[in-house]
């Protein structure tokens, strides 16, 4: 990595970083304070569960006070826990670090550590998603885009398998079934805190190829058709991102990858405890299969039976599986990797494609980097990239101030002429589908 390549801070002047620190976090951690609220008034609690929640209660408004005061970020309490240990060894190295004044990825990661320390130490509340009304009551406002996700699976792909008469009809279907998964990604939660039915509506329609900046879809596809891939396992993994509808783009993207031979095998990395509001867990994973199921939630049942009997199907036989891995909940970015977690980047190494889904992932494989955008994308991976014999694909639609791969200056002006003041980056309108071969 180039030596004047660092991270964007929450100090960089007119950044997404700054506008986060300043305006965002509060409120995201004020929904918290809320959500404990309403927890509280609509439940009789015992007495000690009921002490523990306000205790949570009275640590979320400490964090909350913090970050609107822009005090020093504070060690975390130690556990037995590595991580803690690494956040806290950067605190100390560079004690000076406040809220609009770190870097940003650190910051925002550290964040949602200390809400998680919040739960973890009790004992009724231990294991406890904050997000996780938010999560399904957004899903379930999903109406039109599910019905119309099954359908297009069902019908279009399902049903018309036969019609694959030539190169070109397989590689559009590929491609669209690889921009829903991308466009999914227009939704989480941490930047469209309680979007209306409409909101969500307009977001997921409104996207078209034309929006992708970078687009190496057909690279992807060559060496998925290669008799290199073909001769291999052809075990995808799917590093996950937010639970509710783009979680259900990528279950239908698995679906449609093993059915027509691409994969064998899928796994899904889902996160360990509740992060960036509306990421996925395990639990988010089963709760999106009870809620497509039930007929009170989606009441059409015409595409989302069959839908649900092929993902039900695919996960008892274990060609769909779920995991998870500590790193993915961490604040490092992904060049870390190899001295923080080489279990898992040996355990990637032997598969056949890892997709990213979003925008987290993005910042952490790319370094959160304030790259030139022309800069390969395979020049951000750092260790990940060149060399590591990765095949990384990125789905991920733009919402922070990173943004590498585009073919030249001139597309950058384009972009900035199209969607000024930085649009094109923070608005989730735009997105890129980026792929490293790993050579
Ligand atoms: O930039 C906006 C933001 O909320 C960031 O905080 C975070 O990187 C990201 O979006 C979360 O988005 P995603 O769910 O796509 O990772
Ligand atoms: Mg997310």
């Amino acid at each position: 990595r180039p030596e004047n390549v660092r991270p964007v801070w929450t100090s960089d002047e007119g950044t997404m970083a700054q506008g986060t620190a300043r305006t965002r976090w509060g409120r995201i951690v004020q929904d918290m304070v809320d959500s404990m609220s309403s927890a509280l008034a609509k439940n009789s609690f015992t007495a000690q569960k009921k002490s523990e929640a306000l205790e949570i209660q009275h640590q979320l408004r400490i964090l909350r006070q913090e970050i609107v005061n822009d005090d020093r970020l504070t060690p975390l309490n130690l556990r037995r826990d590595v991580d803690e240990r690494w956040y806290n060894e950067h605190l100390g190295v560079s004690s000076q670090l406040s809220w609009r004044a770190a870097p940003w990825l650190f910051a925002e990661c550290y964040l949602y550590r200390r809400v998680q320390a919040s739960f973890c130490g009790s004992v009724f509340w231990h294991g406890h998603d904050i997000f996780k009304e938010q999560k399904d009551t957004t899903f379930i406002n999903s109406q039109t885009a599910v019905q119309d996700l099954a359908a297009q699976y069902i019908i279009n792909i399902q049903r018309g398998q036969q019609k694959y008469d030539s190169e070109l009809v397989r590689f559009k279907e590929f491609s669209d079934m690889m921009q829903v998964a991308l466009w999914g990604n227009a939704t989480d939660l941490s930047l469209l805190s309680r979007p209306t039915f409409e909101d969500l509506r307009s977001l997921q329609k409104q996207c078209s190829a034309a929006m992708v900046v970078d687009d190496d879809l057909d690279q992807v596809w060559s060496y998925m058709t290669s008799p290199e891939y073909e001769a291999s396992h052809r075990n995808i993994d799917i590093v996950l991102d937010n639970a509710g509808f783009e979680l259900l783009t990528d279950l239908v993207l698995a679906v449609y990858l093993l059915d027509q031979g691409l994969a064998k095998e899928v796994k899904l990395h889902a996160k360990a405890f509740p992060w960036f509001v509306s990421d996925a867990t395990p639990t988010d994973i089963e709760s999106l299969m009870t809620m497509l199921r039930s007929r009170d939630n989606f009441p059409t049942r015409e595409f989302l039976d069959p839908l649900c009997d092929r993902i039900a199907e695919l996960m008892s036989t274990g060609k769909i599986a779920i995991t998870q891995h500590w790193f993915w909940t961490t604040g490092s970015a992904f060049s870390e990797m190899p001295s923080r977690a080489r279990d898992l980047l040996k355990y990637l190494s032997r598969r056949d494609l890892v997709i990213f889904k979003g925008d987290l992932n993005y910042r952490k494989l790319t370094g959160d980097g304030l790259w030139l955008y022309t800069t390969p994308f395979k020049t951000a991976l750092g260790p990940l990239g060149a060399g590591s014999g990765l095949k990384i694909l990125a789905l991920r639609t733009n919402k922070a101030d990173v943004c590498v791969g585009l073919k030249s200056e001139d597309q950058v002006r384009e972009l900035d002429k199209e969607c000024p003041k930085g649009g094109w980056l923070r608005t989730g309108k735009y997105g890129v589908i980026s792929f490293s071969d790993g050579e």
